[in-house]
């Protein structure tokens, strides 16, 4: 699903005064998007991924590889800079999981939001049933957004949750 359709962009909108584009990434974006994960916070990163990564080569790499993966990017339109993506990798039972990182400058405009909409959007078109993820249980901006989306607690590991939303 990320192959050819870079090229179509899905909104364009303004976020804290910056011009921002939104469409799906492909390949040729895999510099920025190494870029993009290597210049967000610690605490970002952290919230993301649950841990502290160094290295996102691979990740990008597997990502962007995956047949059955949405990968949606928010483009500054004046720097070219990734500033935002947005992921749903589908897995065997028709489910994906989702995640998204919007970077620091960016965060509290609206963007996660709008990245959101369009990855439920287009998750029901490419045919997911659901999104589920792992959100930290103080991550209020992550449960505000997902809660946005008809998200449900599914298990409450204490310092984890798992949410989904249902397609
Ligand atoms: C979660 C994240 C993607 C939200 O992006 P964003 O661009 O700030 O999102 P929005 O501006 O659209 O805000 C979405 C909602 O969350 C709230 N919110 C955002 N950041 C918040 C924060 N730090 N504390 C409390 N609420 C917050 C907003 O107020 C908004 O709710 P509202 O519309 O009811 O007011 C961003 O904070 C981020 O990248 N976090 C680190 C990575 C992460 O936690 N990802 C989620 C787990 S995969």
């Amino acid at each position: 699903m990320t192959a050819n359709k870079c090229n179509e962009i899905f909104e364009r909108t303004i976020i804290k005064g910056r011009p921002i584009r939104i469409r799906l990434a492909c390949d040729k974006d895999r510099e920025k998007l190494i870029k993009f994960y290597e210049s967000l916070s610690v605490e970002t990163i952290y919230n993301r991924f649950m841990g502290v990564i160094r290295y996102f080569d691979p990740y990008v790499d597997n990502l962007l590889r995956k047949s059955k993966s949405l990968v949606i990017v928010a483009e500054d339109e004046e720097s070219n800079e990734i500033v935002g993506v947005a992921e749903a990798v589908g897995d065997e039972s028709g489910a994906a999981e989702s995640g998204i990182a919007v970077l620091e400058r960016y965060q509290r405009g609206g963007l996660g939001t709008l990245m959101a909409k369009i990855l439920v959007e287009k998750s029901k078109e490419a045919g997911f049933k659901k999104l589920y993820g792992y959100i930290f249980s103080h991550n209020l901006g992550a449960y505000r957004l997902a809660k946005k989306f008809g998200a449900r607690i599914k298990r409450d590991y204490g310092d984890i949750m798992r949410i989904e939303i249902p397609l």
